[in-house]
């Protein structure tokens, strides 16, 4: 970006907003999305409304301007990374151009998001942080869900862990061993593996997956053993949005 006095540059807010509720935002993103004058909403399919979007469209103001933008999530590295080009560059202009910029993500924006990959982009090399940037936290997921399933996270000396299913199996049986509460994200398709391990750990008893939480469709299972998913059932009836807490110390009962 061009050197500019800071008095003609905007301003980019990357803005948590939340599992899915609408009134599970902050009181700083929703005052701060009232003032914007373009936002940047991410979908994963070409077309579809984004639900990042849908979650904060009633704190915009009628003449915020919005551009929804297709992240690839199945394409090759190469095809990411136009477009997180392409986005860093337009946020950048957008800055210098003095305009007051959102860019929205669910949940929290410095846990498991795509926004950090722009964020390599905005620092420089030298990891310098640029001064027209401002980053809002969110309610992560997993704190929606064990507030929905009164579920503890951790207590006292106990060690929470947060994965992701996509890690290798070693890793995952690794950390189910090592720590006294977890936090599975991307269950997904990876479901029937987690439940095998769960098993094999004697921790079913300990677990509950929510789905969709806080949205419409919020589903909540604390008997992972009735669920019937193979692998490609959980892609087609699994959301992605599916996440599972895991404390030792915390019998659920049924
Ligand atoms: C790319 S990560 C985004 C995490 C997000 N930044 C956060 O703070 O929760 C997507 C994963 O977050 C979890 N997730 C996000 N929203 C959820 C919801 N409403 N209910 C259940 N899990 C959710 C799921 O594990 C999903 O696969």
């Amino acid at each position: 970006m061009d050197e500019k006095s800071s008095d003609n540059m905007g301003k980019l807010y990357v803005i948590g907003v939340g599992p899915g509720a609408s009134d599970l935002i902050t009181v700083r993103a929703a005052r701060i999305l009232a003032e914007l004058d373009v936002i940047y909403t991410p979908t994963g399919k070409k077309g579809a409304k984004s639900l990042a979007h849908s979650i904060i469209e009633e704190y915009l103001l009628a003449e915020t301007k919005v551009f929804t933008y297709h992240f690839l999530m199945k394409a090759d590295i190469d095809a990411k990374n136009a477009v997180w080009d392409e986005v860093a560059h337009s946020l950048q202009e957008e800055v210098s151009d003095g305009r007051k910029v959102g860019f929205i993500t669910l949940g929290d924006p410095m846990l498991f998001s795509t926004w950090v990959y722009l964020l390599q982009r905005l620092v420089s090399t030298q990891m310098v942080i640029p001064p027209w940037l401002e980053i809002v936290p969110g309610i992560t997921s997993f704190s929606a869900i064990a507030a929905a399933g009164t579920m503890p996270l951790a207590m006292e000396n106990q060690t929470l862990a947060v994965i992701s299913c996509t890690a290798s199996e070693t890793t995952l049986e690794q950390a189910l061993l090592n720590h006294d509460c977890l936090v599975l994200m991307k269950v997904y398709s990876h479901f029937p593996l987690i439940r095998n391990l769960l098993q094999r750990h004697n921790l079913l008893e300990h677990a509950l997956m929510m789905a969709d939480a806080t949205l419409p469709g919020e589903q909540c299972w604390r008997d992972l053993t009735t669920l019937p998913f193979s692998e490609k059932d959980c892609r087609q009836e699994l959301s992605y949005f599916s996440t599972i807490l895991i404390n030792k110390n915390w019998q659920l009962s049924r």
